[in-house]
């Protein structure tokens, strides 16, 4: 499952404050969530942190997120890593980002990769699309064959092909869209958009979600058995 973590500018206008507080307040939910899904046994949990759209933002917005994100990965790989968290990083591919935060994430994933716990990706400087044309290059690249290019073939070429597809999204804040998330691992998610803002957000509202996600009828373009009463087979 996954988060799309919106909603801290938000929290901060509410209050007066610059949108950097509403960015620092995010750090306890994320902590929150983090432990929320892994008690309630998810597998895989990944944390939509900064966009490549993100990058149009004032750059002081995007040179504190750069060092929060810094701080709050350094301050909580140990627990984390204690807690049998494998983390990971999707994006990360501009040059942009300053090199000490790729060097730490990089010793992060080091660090809790060979753990068996739940699997954390945060995605920062991802984009959906963006993955999607860089595992078009990779099977170029491979020298694949244009008719053994298959939905399943073309997944092995994306990051981190071992993560499954989405089953529910979360997008706090009330907006409603994708924001070029995942696009391919989300193509039959369901998605929950709770109204509350990430500061705010706590494991409450996060079991409240699962609890919808649990309720709903996933038919993956097929009728579900009780209602097919006029198949005569
Ligand atoms: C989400 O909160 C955090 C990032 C995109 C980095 P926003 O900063 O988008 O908050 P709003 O949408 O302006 O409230
Ligand atoms: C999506 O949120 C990106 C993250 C949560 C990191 P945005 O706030 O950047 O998305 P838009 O601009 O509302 O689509
Ligand atoms: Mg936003």
């Amino acid at each position: 499952m996954a988060c799309v973590m919106d909603g801290n500018g938000r929290w901060a206008a509410q209050r007066s404050l610059p949108r950097t507080s509403g960015h620092r307040a995010a750090e306890t939910t994320v902590i929150d969530v983090i432990e929320a899904a892994r008690t309630a046994g998810v597998e895989w949990l990944s944390l939509y942190a900064f966009s490549t759209e993100n990058w149009s933002r004032p750059s002081s917005e995007v040179d504190y997120l750069m060092r929060l994100v810094r701080g709050v990965v350094r301050k909580h790989a140990p627990l984390l890593h204690a807690r049998g968290i494998r983390c990971r990083f999707l994006g990360v591919s501009d040059p942009r980002i300053p090199r000490a935060l790729a060097r730490d994430f990089a010793d992060v994933m080091t660090l809790t990769g060979d753990n068996r716990g739940m699997t954390l990706t945060v995605a920062f400087d991802h984009g959906g699309r963006g993955d999607i044309v860089a595992a078009a290059r990779s099977l170029i690249r491979a020298g694949v064959a244009a008719e053994a290019v298959n939905e399943r073939s073309f997944a092995a070429h994306l990051p981190f092909p071992d993560t499954p597809d989405v089953d529910l999204v979360i997008r706090t804040s009330g907006e409603q869209r994708i924001s070029n998330f995942m696009l391919w691992q989300v193509a039959y998610a369901e998605w929950v958009f709770p109204t509350v803002l990430w500061p705010d957000f706590r494991a409450p509202h996060f079991l409240q979600c699962l609890h919808t996600y649990r309720e709903r009828d996933r038919r993956f373009g097929g009728v579900p058995p009780e209602r097919n009463g006029d198949s005569r087979s």
